[in-house]
């Protein structure tokens, strides 16, 4: 997936949390166990593990039906979570540029046997699958978020904030 294509979704992806429970397929899923090992980190010298994980191994879900996860672990240095934030919305971006749905998730965990299987710190995990609708806003007035003035008194970089600006948020 080129850059450009991820940056375009920026200012029309949306959290999906109604799945098709129809397999994404073998080589889909392999495609994104690739990217998940590509992903670029902002911190490098931070290690991070992702681990591709199944409904029956999380807990705690609450509207959200995905046939798939995503859990983040990492070691928990300086700036561990903007790390895990910046590598994670990466695939957050592949997924609804490929007409894939995804949400992070925050209250949902993973068992205990998943964050037991890393010898890094469980983070954060992010919902995948088919989406029942198409997992994309038509206009970015369709985002329920504060204008720039109300978020930041920086000028002159409107069009780096009006991304940050659109950002998921908890
Ligand atoms: C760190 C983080 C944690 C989140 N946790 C949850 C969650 O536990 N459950 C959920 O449904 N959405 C969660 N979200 C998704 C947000 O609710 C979603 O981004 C927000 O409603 C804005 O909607 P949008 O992503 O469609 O623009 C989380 C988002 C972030 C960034």
């Amino acid at each position: 997936m080129n850059e450009t294509a991820l940056y375009e979704t920026i200012f029309k992806r949306k959290s999906i949390r109604d799945y098709d429970q129809t397999s994404i397929g073998s080589n889909r899923l392999e495609e994104i166990s690739k990217n998940l090992q590509s992903l670029k980190p902002l911190l490098a010298d931070i290690k991070t593990e992702f681990k591709v994980i199944s409904p029956n191994q999380v807990t705690r879900k609450i509207n959200n039906n995905a046939p798939s996860y995503i859990a983040a672990f990492s070691e928990t240095k300086d700036g561990y979570k903007v790390n895990i934030g910046f590598m994670l919305q990466q695939m957050d971006l592949y997924f609804s540029a490929s007409g894939l749905g995804s949400c992070w998730l925050g209250i949902p965990q993973p068992t205990k046997e998943v964050k037991e299987s890393s010898n890094l710190e469980f983070i954060i995990l992010m919902s995948f699958g088919n989406s029942k609708e198409a997992p994309y806003r038509t206009s970015t007035s369709e985002f329920h978020r504060k204008s720039l003035s109300e978020i930041t008194n920086i000028e002159g970089a409107n069009d780096l904030l009006e991304a940050a600006r659109l950002a998921p948020q908890p």
